[in-house]
């Protein structure tokens, strides 16, 4: 495709909103810096977050949402980062923060937003069946769901501060029958992963979260790492199951990361019936952010 003038105009107008990228909530930053730590401090975590009441209270609606299934109800932030681990909360907290910065210069389309969320959620409810059947440890269960929930901040971002482009691109993948992330490059120059890792790595993530956000849509290489084989599957799952068809073009998925995850039918099967059970918990969360 020939870059015109309506790209280079749009990649402009990225460009700048890139640069005046609004930074992380102030106890947001404050968490994620303590939780970069090697050796993270629980109860000043707890601090943080307590001494916003509007944070905390999204926090505690979410930790306590159907989507993670505690059998007790969670009455504070210092019990669910015992609870659920200090990068669980790291993470919501983080989806809290995005969508507080994205939408402060902007008003958000409820119902876009909330298939986000779903989306997100949902992809790393995949991450971690995934994660299971794979007997990986409890560090790298919880960095999948991390990635699983921020893999397309990029996109959040494209929608929040380009919704007429982002319709336009929509249409435009739907008509001429190519991937998203084509018309993605075409008109902003580069697809949403690459602009999700920039946003990632502004805002001062781990550098293996902004690794993985950056290659999310691939292309891979056999020597793919196992969580980033994990993340695709995951996300392509979800797309796939919920998003085929008529909605928007999901193409198949690339042999490499069957390969690179040796899983079989048979278990393939038996994570596509989670992410479906999961799906509907995690299309409530949004309504618990958004007030
Ligand atoms: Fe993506
Ligand atoms: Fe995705």
């Amino acid at each position: 495709m020939v870059v015109d003038a309506e790209a280079l105009v749009i990649r402009k107008r990225l460009e700048q909103s890139l640069k005046e990228l609004p930074p992380l909530p102030t106890a947001v930053a404050k968490v994620l810096d303590e939780t970069n730590k090697t050796e993270p401090d629980l109860h000043r975590i707890d601090e943080i977050i307590s001494g916003d009441q509007a944070l905390a209270s999204k926090v505690l609606r979410i930790v306590n949402s159907a989507y993670y299934g505690l059998s007790r109800q969670v009455t504070s932030v210092g019990q669910a980062v015992m609870i659920l681990g200090i990068q669980q909360v790291r993470t919501i907290t983080l989806s809290v923060g995005s969508i507080a910065a994205f939408s402060s210069k902007n008003p958000v389309d409820p119902e876009g937003a909330r298939r986000f969320w779903e989306h997100s959620f949902a992809t790393a409810a995949a991450c971690q069946t995934i994660g299971h059947k794979l007997g990986v440890d409890k560090k790298s269960l919880e960095t999948l769901s991390t990635i699983g929930i921020l893999h397309d901040i990029g996109r959040m971002f494209i929608f929040c501060n380009f919704k007429s482009v982002y319709d336009k691109m929509v249409q435009k993948a739907l008509k001429q029958g190519v991937s998203y992330e084509e018309i993605e490059a075409h008109f902003l120059g580069d697809n949403h992963a690459g602009i999700g890792a920039m946003i990632a790595e502004k805002w001062g993530l781990p550098e293996q979260i902004v690794h993985s956000i950056r290659w999310h849509e691939g292309p891979f290489e056999p020597t793919v790492d196992r969580a980033l084989a994990t993340l695709h599957l995951a996300d392509w799952m979800h797309k796939h199951l919920y998003y085929g068809d008529d909605k928007a073009p999901v193409g198949g998925i690339d042999p490499v990361i069957y390969e690179a995850l040796g899983l079989s039918d048979e278990v393939l099967e038996q994570i596509q019936e989670q992410v479906r059970k999961k799906v509907a918990e995690a299309s409530q969360l949004y309504g618990m952010v958004a007030a």
